[in-house]
C-alpha cells in the first residue's frame, strides 16, 4: 500500500470517463488541487485533496472489492513533489515488432512514387516481412524492448502491439510471442495476419487458412486479445473482411481494423455495425460513415503521423467529435507509413491539422485509447478501482502537445510502481 502526495494539480480525467470520452471540454479533466492518491496492490483505493489524507487514513478505508484495507500504518508515503500528475497514456495502435527500416522508400516517395506503386513492385509491407522473417526472436525482442522503453519515457504504460510482418502462421506467432516478452509495459497483443497477401499465395487461400486454422490456435494459446485486418484495394476486400471478422467474433476476439485509409471500401460502416472496439485511420470516411461511427460503441482511432508521412489528407476529426464520436489518437508506429514514436508530434498535428482542442487530445490519449483497447474499466483515468498508472510531469498539462519533441514526463508509474525516472 502506498500513499502518493505532494501533487499540486492532479488531472484525473474522471469527467471524460463519465462522459464515455464524448464531447470533451476542459472541465472534464476534473482537476484536484493539492491532491493525494492511495493505492493497494496496484489499484487506486482513494483519490482526493491532501488535506483529507489524515482522516481518511484513520478511517476504515474500503477497497473496490469492499474489504476493509488493513495495514494502513505500514503504508509507504511517497512525496512526488509534482507540479502536475496525469493518467498514464495508452498507445493503442502500433506495429512495434519488425526488423529493418524503409528509409529507401521514404526517399522514393519524396521523389513522387506512391505507397501502392512501391508495394506493387514488391516493396512496402512485403519488404519488412522479408526482413522480419529472417530475424531471430532474440534480436526482434531486443529492438522491441528499446522501442517500448521509448514509449515508457513519454508516460505510456499500455502499448498495443500488432503482428503483421510474418504472413505465415509461424512467423505471425513468433511476433506475438516477442510482444508478450516485453518488460515494464502492459502489452495488448493484436493478430494482424491479413496485413498483406503472402507472396506466392492467393488472398482467399491464405484467408481460409487464417480463419480455419490460425485464429483458433492464437485464441487457444492466448497470443492476442484482438484481431485486425488491412481492408484496402490491393489488400483485403469488404467481402473478405466479413468472413474474417465474423469468424473472429465467434471465437471471442475483440475487433479492430485498418479501414478507409487510402480508399473507401465500407470497412468503417461494417465494423461499427459489429461494435468493434476500434476503427482506425478513417481518412476517406463520408458523412454517413461519420454518423454511424458517432452513434456506435466503437472508438475512432486517428493516426495523423501516418497521414503526414504519406502526404495524405487528415481524417475529419472535427466532424467526428462534434457529432459525438469517441476519438483516440496513436502513433501507428511502423517502418513504412509512420516511422515515429513521438506522441508530441501526434498531438501537435491533431491540434494544428485536425483542429482538436488540448482537452480533446488529452482525453483521446487516455480515456479514448482505453476504450479503443476495451480496458476502460481499469485504465484511462485516475479514479478509485482503476489501476494506479500515472505520469508525473515536469510542468503543467498545458505544456503537453505544444512543442514537437518535448516530453515533460519526469516519472512514469504502472500498478503503483515507478518504472521510469528521467535522468536529470
Ligand atoms: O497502419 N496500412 C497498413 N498498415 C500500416 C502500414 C504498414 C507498412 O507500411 O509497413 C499502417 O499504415
Ligand atoms: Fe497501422
Amino acid at each position: 500500500m502506498r500513499v502518493f502526495k505532494g501533487i499540486q494539480e492532479l488531472v484525473t480525467m474522471s469527467g471524460a470517463a463519465k462522459k464515455d470520452g464524448r464531447h470533451i471540454v476542459e472541465a472534464d479533466l476534473q482537476i484536484i488541487r493539492h491532491a493525494a492518491i492511495i493505492e493497494d496492490r496496484g489499484v487506486i483505493c482513494w483519490v482526493g485533496p491532501e488535506s483529507k489524507l489524515k482522516s481518511v487514513l484513520n478511517s476504515n478505508l474500503v477497497s473496490k472489492n469492499k474489504s476493509v484495507i488493513k495495514n494502513k500504518s505500514k503504508a509507504k508515503v511517497v512525496n512526488l513533489n509534482a507540479e502536475c500528475v496525469i493518467p498514464a497514456f495508452l498507445e493503442c495502435h502500433t506495429h512495434l515488432v519488425f526488423a529493418g527500416d524503409r528509409k529507401h522508400e521514404f526517399e522514393l516517395r519524396n521523389q513522387g512514387a506512391t505507397y501502392k506503386q512501391i508495394a506493387e513492385q514488391g516493396g512496402g509491407i512485403q519488404f519488412t516481412v522479408r526482413q522480419t522473417r529472417k530475424c531471430s526472436e532474440a534480436n526482434l525482442l531486443k529492438e522491441a524492448q528499446r522501442r517500448s522503453d521509448r514509449f515508457l519515457s513519454q508516460g505510456v504504460t499500455t502499448l498495443e502491439v500488432k503482428s503483421g510482418y510474418g504472413l505465415t502462421e509461424r512467423d505471425e506467432m513468433k511476433i506475438l510471442k516477442v510482444a508478450q516478452h516485453i518488460q515494464n509495459m502492459r502489452i495488448v497483443g493484436t493478430y494482424l495476419g491479413p496485413h498483406a497477401i503472402p507472396e506466392g499465395r492467393t488472398p482467399q487461400d491464405y484467408l481460409d487458412e487464417v480463419c480455419e486454422k490460425t485464429l483458433p490456435k492464437i485464441k487457444k494459446q492466448k497470443l492476442a486479445e484482438r484481431v485486425d485486418m488491412f481492408v484496402e484495394g490491393g489488400y483485403y476486400s469488404l467481402q473478405q473482411a466479413k468472413q474474417y471478422y465474423s469468424k473472429a467474433q465467434k471465437l471471442g476476439f475483440r475487433l479492430t481494423g485498418h479501414v478507409e485509409q487510402m480508399s473507401r471500401l465500407g470497412g468503417a460502416e461494417y465494423l461499427s455495425s459489429l461494435s468493434a472496439d476500434s476503427i482506425d485511420h478513417l481518412v476517406e470516411v463520408n458523412h454517413d460513415d461519420i454518423l454511424k461511427i458517432a452513434k456506435s460503441d466503437s472508438t475512432a482511432v486517428l493516426l495523423p503521423t501516418s497521414d503526414l508521412y504519406l502526404k495524405m489528407n487528415y481524417p475529419p476529426a472535427r466532424e467526428l467529435l462534434d457529432r459525438g464520436a469517441r476519438v483516440a489518437l496513436a502513433t501507428d508506429f511502423n517502418p513504412g507509413t509512420s516511422p515515429t514514436q513521438d506522441l508530441s508530434l501526434v498531438g501537435v498535428l491533431s491540434r494544428l491539422e485536425m483542429k482538436m482542442t488540448l482537452p480533446e487530445v488529452l482525453s483521446a490519449y487516455t480515456v479514448g485509447a482505453a476504450c479503443a483497447l476495451n480496458h476502460q474499466k481499469v485504465l484511462g483515468s485516475v479514479e478509485v478501482g482503476k489501476k494506479c498508472d500515472f505520469a508525473v510531469l515536469e510542468g503543467s498539462w498545458r505544456d503537453l502537445f505544444y512543442q514537437v519533441g518535448h516530453h515533460p514526463v519526469a516519472q512514469t508509474y504502472k500498478d503503483g510502481q515507478r518504472i521510469f525516472l528521467k535522468k536529470s
